[in-house]
C-alpha cells in the first residue's frame, strides 16, 4: 500500500474542491461561473491518508447552462405517453473522463442524448502516482466540458466523485435520474492490478464495488434504468473451443442446458469483471434489472468525429507498459524508432475494435435496451489479429512511411498461453447495425502520423514492460522514485 498511500498524500489531492477545479493542465479558457457544489463524502477517501479523513469533499455539478433544447431523434424508454413527443434519452456515463468513456459521453450528447460524467478523476491520478502521461495533452475535464459547450451549444452535466461512495452515487442517480447508466468508471488496466498486493486489493474493491454500488442505485432509485456495462473479452481466457456470446448449451449425462459461458480470467483486474458479470446476472434475475454486459476487444484509435472537433477535446493516447494497449502501443515505438516488443512468441489472439466502434456499440446498446430481468451479453469487437499479426501489420504500415520498423520478442510478463486457438463470435452487434472501421491500412497509417506528430512526447522509459505476473510485489521500480 506504501506506494499507492504516499503519492495520495503528497498529492492531497482529495482534501478540498480546488484541487478538482484545477485543471492538471493551464486553464486556458475561463470556467463557467455557475457550477453548484454540494458536500459529499470523500470522493478519494479509499486512496487518501488518515488525516484527510475529516475532510470535506465535493459534489461537483456543472450547470453552466440549460440542457440544449435540441429534440433528439432517440426516445425515452418506455416512460412517455402516446401522443406526448418524445424526450431525450437521460445518459449517465460512468468513467466519462476516461478514454473510452470521453469519446462515448461526447458522442451521444452530439446523438441528442441528454449525457452527465460521473468520474472521480483517479485514471488523472494513477499517471501521477505511476509517472505516466497520455502522449497526446489531456485537457481537465472541466475545459473540455467549456470547450464542447462553446462548439456545440450542448451541455453535459459533470458529477465527480467515487462511485464506492454510495451517498455521492445515490444523489448523482437522484439528481439526473438516468435512463441508462453506462458503466467505463473502473480500474482497466491488468499490469495494474498486477503491481502488488495494494493495487490487487484496490482494483477488485473499486470495480466489484462500484459496480455493485450501481446495481443497488438503479434497484433503490431507477428501477427502469438500463445498465450498459463495460465488461472485457478477457474474462473468457483462451478456452480450446470457440467463444460464445456469454451462453453456451451444454449437454451432459443427457440432459442439456443454457449456461453462462466458462470464465477464465488471468489477472486480478480481469477477475474483477468477471465478479462484475456475476453479481449483474445475479440481480437480473433477483430484482429484474435489465443489464447488457459488453464484452470488449482491445481498443485502438484516438480519434472520433466528436473528439477532433477541437484540440481542447482530444481523447487520451496510452503507450506506456501499464495503460498502452497494444496497437496504440506498437504505433508509438514505431514513430520513435523503439523495437516493436512482441511478448513471448507473440501468438497471443485476441478481438480488436476501433474507438470509433466503442461508441458505435454503445449507442446501439441503450437504443435497444435489454427488457426488465434480462441480463444480456455482447461481445464487442470487430477482428481478431494475434500479437505477430499485428506487429507485422505496423511493419508494412510504417515502411510505407519511411520509418525503419524493427520487432523483439521480450520475455512474456504475463502468464498466458503463446499459441492457442482462439475463435470467438461476434455477431449480435452486428444484427443490431454496427458498421465497423475494420484495421485498414489507412487507419494505420493516421494512427502512425499520429503517433509520429506527438512523437517529442514519448517517454522511452515507460515503453517496456515491467510488471510480473509470476512475482507480483516485487517490482517497486515501477513506481519511479522521481
Ligand atoms: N481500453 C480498452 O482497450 C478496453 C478494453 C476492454 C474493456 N475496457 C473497459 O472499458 C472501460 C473503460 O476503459 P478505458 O480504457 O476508457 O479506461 P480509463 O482508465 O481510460 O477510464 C476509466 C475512467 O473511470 C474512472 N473511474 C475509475 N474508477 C472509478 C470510480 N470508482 N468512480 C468513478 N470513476 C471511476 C477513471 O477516473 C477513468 O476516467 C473499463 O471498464 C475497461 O475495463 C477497455
Amino acid at each position: 500500500m506504501a506506494h499507492l498511500l504516499s503519492a495520495s498524500c503528497l498529492l492531497n489531492i482529495s482534501s478540498s474542491y480546488k484541487s478538482y477545479g484545477q485543471p492538471l493542465n493551464q486553464v486556458r479558457t475561463p470556467l463557467p461561473t455557475s457550477f453548484t457544489i454540494q458536500t459529499s463524502k470523500s470522493p478519494f477517501k479509499r486512496l487518501v491518508s488518515q488525516r484527510d479523513r475529516a475532510g470535506r469533499s465535493y459534489v461537483v455539478r456543472a450547470t453552466a447552462a440549460p440542457v440544449s433544447q435540441e429534440v433528439s431523434a432517440q426516445p425515452r424508454s418506455g416512460s412517455n405517453q402516446p401522443n406526448e413527443p418524445s424526450k431525450p434519452q437521460r445518459v449517465m456515463v460512468i468513467g466519462g473522463d476516461g478514454y473510452c468513456g470521453w469519446a462515448t459521453a461526447l458522442h451521444l450528447s452530439n446523438k441528442g442524448y441528454e449525457v452527465a460524467i460521473v468520474d472521480s478523476l483517479v485514471r488523472r491520478l494513477f499517471d501521477h502516482q505511476l509517472g505516466l502521461d497520455s502522449l497526446t495533452p489531456i485537457s481537465s475535464i472541466h475545459n473540455r466540458l467549456h470547450c464542447w459547450k462553446a462548439i456545440t451549444g450542448k451541455t453535459i452535466e459533470l458529477y465527480i466523485g467515487d462511485i464506492c461512495d454510495f451517498e455521492f452515487l445515490s444523489e448523482t442517480f437522484n439528481s439526473f435520474q438516468p435512463d441508462a447508466a453506462v458503466h467505463f468508471g473502473e480500474q482497466r488496466s491488468a499490469p495494474y492490478s498486477m503491481i502488488d498486493r495494494s493495487r490487487a486489493v484496490f482494483t477488485q474493491n473499486n470495480n466489484v464495488i462500484g459496480t455493485l454500488n450501481v446495481l443497488f442505485a438503479i434497484k433503490e432509485f431507477r428501477e427502469q434504468c438500463h445498465l450498459v456495462k463495460l465488461g472485457t473479452m478477457g474474462e473468457y481466457g483462451t478456452p480450446n473451443i470457440d467463444i460464445e456470446e456469454g451462453y453456451i448449451t451444454i449437454t451432459h449425462n443427457g440432459r442439456t442446458d443454457t449456461l453462462p459461458y466458462p470464465k477464465q480470467a488471468s489477472s486480478f483486474y480481469h477477475l474483477s469483471k468477471v465478479h462484475d458479470s456475476n453479481n449483474i446476472a445475479f440481480t437480473c434475475k433477483a430484482w429484474g434489472i435489465r443489464a447488457t454486459d459488453l464484452n470488449q476487444g482491445v481498443v485502438y484509435g484516438v480519434r472520433t468525429d466528436e473528439t477532433s472537433m477541437h484540440e481542447e477535446l482530444c481523447n487520451r493516447f496510452d503507450y506506456d507498459g501499464v495503460f498502452g494497449t497494444a496497437l496504440n502501443r506498437f504505433c508509438v515505438q514505431a514513430a520513435v524508432g523503439h523495437p516493436l516488443t512482441v511478448y513471448g512468441k507473440g501468438g497471443q489472439t485476441r478481438g480488436y475494435l476501433d474507438i470509433r466502434d466503442t461508441v458505435q456499440c454503445v449507442e446501439l446498446a441503450i437504443a435497444n435496451p435489454a427488457q426488465p430481468g434480462e441480463f444480456r451479453v455482447f461481445n464487442q469487437f470487430t477482428e481478431q489479429f494475434s500479437v505477430n499479426e499485428l506487429a507485422a501489420l505496423v511493419t508494412k504500415a510504417g515502411e510505407k512511411l519511411g520509418l525503419d520498423v524493427q520487432t523483439i520478442t521480450v520475455p512474456n510478463p504475463r502468464v498466458e498461453a503463446e499459441e492457442h486457438y482462439y475463435n470467438a463470435k461476434h455477431t449480435k452487434l452486428i444484427e443490431l447495425g454496427l458498421k465497423p472501421h475494420l484495421l485498414s491500412d489507412s487507419l494505420l497509417d493516421s494512427l502512425l502520423n499520429f503517433a509520429i506528430k506527438f512523437k517529442d512526447g514519448v517517454d522511452r522509459k515507460q515503453i517496456m514492460p515491467n510488471v510480473s505476473w509470476r512475482k507480483i510485489g516485487v517490482k517497486p521500480q515501477t513506481v519511479p522514485a522521481n
